[in-house]
């Protein structure tokens, strides 16, 4: 047989096993353009677990009662390790986690455009819980289903505690809810500016969307950006009426015909200025992270000639 009879082969026995919903391991053959769509995705969304512990790391120190910096401290740690685990997941199609971590640093590599925005009060924090990891679990669920197995299952353990986030940010807004009206302000001023960029979160519409059509084929993405925006609008609509608080979308009405919420023109000129590095906050957050990996040097060095002693 040929190198390219090989390769048909190779590829055919990918194909199928897309077409047959199994999943791709590490250890598999696959296009070259999968392992680096698939490196792209996952070291985008470690970084922005790793750059989403700054919003609210900010209100560690300031968090109001002990429960609530117990709970805090639990979740931004939880971030943490959701970054390790998705670092892993990449180094399992050959990415090196330093390189990814200088890529991050240099700002050739991106993260999520919500963490680019600063939190202002301790409301943030439950809105960020709200909407911000309610809309990371709308998006993430179904890539519990993601055809790279490593991912896939990483995804299952993120979802369940990404659950565990959105729930405290929800009771703690409900008890801000009950407290007094400059509480009650609070929550409402974090939701007018944390709505619209979550519903960045998801991506710019279809139509200009350069990846989907081809992570849909390859089952490494489940729903467009489009279709999970608008099962986030419609999860979130009556939450916000739960809660008593109006979120910031004078379009925003049920529609019987189409059986969804219709809601405003998201500010793509916002997005785009974001992920170009011009939000709020992008200078800051990647100062802060190249600040960390400066001063852990030591720690690095230490642990690779403990490393180093234990083989010798
Ligand atoms: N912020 C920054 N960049 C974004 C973005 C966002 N909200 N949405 C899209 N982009 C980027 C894409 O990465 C892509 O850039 P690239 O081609 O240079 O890689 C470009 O904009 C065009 O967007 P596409 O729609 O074509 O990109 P994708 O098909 O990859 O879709 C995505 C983007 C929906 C974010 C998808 O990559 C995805 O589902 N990723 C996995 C989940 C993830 O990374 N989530 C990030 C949030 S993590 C989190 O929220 C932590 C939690 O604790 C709250």
């Amino acid at each position: 047989m040929t190198a390219v009879d090989d390769n048909t082969v190779l590829e055919q026995h990918f194909d199928a096993t897309i077409e047959h919903e199994k999943r791709i391991e590490p250890r598999d053959w696959m296009p070259d353009k999968y392992r680096a769509s698939m490196i792209r995705q996952i070291a985008q969304h470690a970084h922005s677990e790793i750059i989403g512990m700054q919003p609210e790391g900010n209100w560690i120190t300031r968090a109001p009662s002990l429960r609530r910096k117990a709970i805090l401290l639990a979740k931004v740690q939880d971030e943490a390790g959701h970054g390790m685990y998705l670092y892993s997941a990449a180094e399992t199609l050959g990415a090196d986690r330093a390189d990814l971590t200088e890529r991050l640093i240099g700002n050739r590599q991106k993260y999520s455009s919500i963490f680019n925005y600063p939190t202002l009060t301790y409301a943030d924090v439950g809105v960020i819980g709200w909407l911000v990891d309610g809309a990371a679990i709308c998006n993430q669920v179904p890539l519990c289903r993601s055809s790279y197995g490593p991912y896939a299952r990483a995804m299952v353990r993120i979802c369940k505690e990404e659950s565990f986030h959105q729930r405290q940010g929800y009771e703690l807004l409900m008890t801000m809810m009950r407290g007094t009206e400059a509480q009650r302000e609070m929550v409402q001023d974090a939701t007018n500016r944390f709505w619209w960029p979550s519903l960045m979160m998801f991506g710019p519409p279809d139509d200009q969307s350069p990846n989907t059509a081809q992570s849909m084929a390859w089952g490494t993405k489940r729903h467009t950006n489009d279709e999970l925006r608008q099962r986030f609008v419609d999860m979130s609509v009556p939450q916000a009426e739960k809660l008593g608080v109006t979120l910031p979308d004078p379009d925003l009405r049920w529609n019987e015909v189409r059986g969804h919420y219709d809601f405003g023109p998201v500010d793509w000129s916002e997005f785009a200025e974001v992920i170009k590095g011009n939000g709020p906050c992008n200078v800051q957050r990647v100062a802060h992270r190249r600040a960390a990996h400066d001063e852990g040097a030591w720690v690095r060095e230490a642990a690779l000639a403990h490393a180093a002693k234990g083989r010798a």
